[in-house]
């Protein structure tokens, strides 16, 4: 099992949208694929066609010390949906002073889950420093950061860097961290400046650069994918790019069957 841990310093990136096109893409290739939301705003789950009532999620099970395998839906796409669930504010203080107390409690869920050696785990977080990325980088074997192509956002990129040295760096387990710049419009020369700025901090770190495209809207709209809403778009091809190239770094580790 293999876990990529999707973080950003700023808000509103992509983090979410690009866990679930992610996600898609690789269970396409056939593969075992969980993704776990470990954001309150309990978005991911939409993605997925998991109704926005649905109430069950790992901050419930986890404070009733339920399994949480009995939480675990899947979506017409095959892939594993673990929701962050709805839980009042005093509960949700709750799981986050259990997870603050438990540091490593991720990794025990996952362990739990008993997951085929060859599966990917995706975790979204909240963006920037939580007890939920505290909790995703200490499991992660990649360290997914988005980030968009813009000057704000690559301001706020050595925060990140930080925070990944403090929680992934030293790890056993973690491999790499990665980069995805999201929203790139080849017609605004800031966007084209900044994406070449990433392209030659970070190399091959930088694994692609996902377009500004209107059916990623379009496709949450519709509790689908962008893969499955118009798969020949620019975003799905970007999409399934990206996925192609966390395979192939997790196929030179020795983790991944
Ligand atoms: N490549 C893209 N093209 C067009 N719209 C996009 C693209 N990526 C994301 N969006 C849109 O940007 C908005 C924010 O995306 P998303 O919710 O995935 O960000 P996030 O980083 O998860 O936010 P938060 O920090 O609040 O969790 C959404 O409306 C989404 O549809
Ligand atoms: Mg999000």
């Amino acid at each position: 099992m293999n876990v990529i841990s999707v973080v950003s310093s700023k808000g509103g990136v992509g983090k979410t949208t690009v866990t679930a096109n992610l996600a898609t893409a690789i269970a396409r290739q056939g593969r075992t694929v969980l993704v776990l939301d470990l954001d309150p705003q309990n978005a991911l789950g939409l993605h997925f066609g998991v109704a926005p009532n649905e109430m069950r999620g790992v901050s419930r099970a986890t404070l009733a010390q339920q399994s949480c395998k009995s939480v675990v839906f899947e979506s017409r796409g095959g892939v594993y949906v673990l929701p962050y669930g709805i839980v009042n504010e005093e509960d949700r203080s709750r799981f986050e002073h259990y997870l603050e107390a438990h540091p490593h409690w991720l990794g025990g869920l996952l362990q739990e889950l008993s997951l085929p050696g060859d599966a990917l785990v995706l975790v979204d977080t909240p963006p920037g420093p939580s007890v939920y990325m505290k909790q995703a980088l200490r499991a992660a074997n990649l360290a997914l950061v988005v980030a968009l192509a813009d000057a704000a956002s690559y301001a706020a990129l050595p925060m990140m860097q930080r925070l990944v040295q403090t929680y992934c760096v030293g790890q056993p387990h973690f491999l790499d961290c990665l980069y995805v710049v999201n929203q790139t419009d080849s017609a605004r020369q800031l966007s084209k400046d900044v994406t070449q700025i990433m392209r030659s901090s970070f190399g091959e770190r930088l694994i692609g650069a996902i377009h500004l495209d209107q059916s990623v809207g379009e496709a949450l709209a519709n509790d689908l994918s962008v893969l499955d809403y118009e798969s020949n778009s620019q975003a799905a091809n970007d999409f399934r790019a990206c996925a192609e190239k966390i395979v192939q770094r997790l196929q030179h580790s020795r983790h991944f069957a």
